[in-house]
């Protein structure tokens, strides 16, 4: 871990009382002035922190950080969150971040956060905007016992459980756009980027990645008319750190039911969380282009469309465009 986030991670553990930097030098084995640089670097990154010269260094109490002791406090997961934690103030990707922990053997449930992304990642080789701590940037580790074939139901199984969590945290229109979309008047308020490594024919692990934006006040010009935060929607600041407590506790309840009853009652909760089904849609895929009317999705998460002609087809990958 960075000597930054160890800072941080010091500082967390006992928020609202002093810590003096003599304690800071001697745990991390570096001098106070380097000490001092990384309290300016945290600073000026946001971070709430008070500093004097005969104190030392005080986290305000009242920060919404996302640190591994906030979210496990009043957590009500069994699994999801419960195991690793990993707490970042900067990372490229989380997804890549959760990857490579992976790789290592972490278990189904550990958690990669940060308060911003250098290199967040989208579908499509896209970038995700990741400013500092206004967003969420998670990734989540699984495991499931499925076959790879059946992989991309969970995208959808993760857009429930986003969905669910910002209608029982607030009033906002929610609407999932498939696959991995969630909108709100029209514009996209999160996005999933679901990533699986196989292991022969079985699944080694899933890494689930979440951005949403919670707090942002405003996009960049290039993604100004697409994107939209839940401050921007409701004129208030929502903390985070409910927002992934409400998050992991919804998609606990359905991967639960998902491995022990199978995608149905996901789908069905899907079907009524979506504004496609009825739509007039455009699919861009790396070689053909459909155009039709939303039916359903299918068992495997597929998107069932029927164009001009009364012809089905069965949409696993594309960019879909609602006309
Ligand atoms: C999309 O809508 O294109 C998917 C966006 C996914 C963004 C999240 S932010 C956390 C995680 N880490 C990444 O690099 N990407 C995902």
């Amino acid at each position: 871990m960075a000597a930054k986030d160890q800072i941080m991670l010091y500082l967390e553990e006992r928020k609202g009382d002093w810590v003096s930097g003599e304690s800071l030098t001697r745990i991390l084995a570096v001098s106070r002035s380097t000490i001092g640089k990384h309290i300016s670097q945290l600073k000026s990154d946001g971070y709430p922190i008070e500093s004097s010269p005969k104190k030392g260094y005080l986290l305000q109490k009242t920060s919404d950080l996302l640190t591994r002791r906030e979210i496990r406090d009043g957590l009500e997961t069994k699994v999801l969150g419960k195991r690793d934690i990993v707490c970042f103030t900067e990372a490229d990707s989380t997804n890549t971040r959760a990857k490579d922990l992976a790789t290592r053997g972490a278990p189904e449930g550990a958690l990669v956060l940060s308060e911003k992304q250098t290199s967040g990642r989208g579908t499509k080789a896209r970038n995700w905007f990741s400013p500092p701590r206004d967003g969420i940037y998670l990734s989540l580790i699984l495991r499931p016992a499925i076959p790879p074939r059946e992989a991309p139901v969970i995208t959808l199984l993760t857009a429930v459980a986003v969905a669910e969590a910002l209608l029982s945290l607030t009033r906002l229109k929610i609407a999932i756009k498939w696959p991995n979309d969630i909108l709100v008047s029209g514009k996209k308020l999160a996005g999933i980027l679901t990533e699986m490594t196989t292991q022969g024919d079985s699944i080694d692990y899933i890494v689930v990645g979440l951005g949403l934006n919670v707090n942002t006040p405003r996009f960049p010009d290039y993604i100004r008319d697409k994107a939209t935060s839940i401050l921007i929607e409701t004129g208030k600041r929502f903390s985070r750190v409910k927002v992934i407590r409400e998050y992991l506790k919804w998609y606990e309840a359905y991967y639960e039911v998902f491995k022990n009853i199978g995608f149905e009652p996901v789908r069905k909760r899907w079907r009524k969380l979506t504004n496609m089904i009825g739509q007039q849609i455009t699919v861009e895929m790396i070689d053909k282009r459909y155009s039709g009317e939303v039916q359903d999705i299918d068992k495997d998460g597929a998107l069932i469309i029927t164009d001009g002609t009364g012809e089905s087809h069965r949409i696993i990958f594309g960019d879909v465009t609602v006309i």
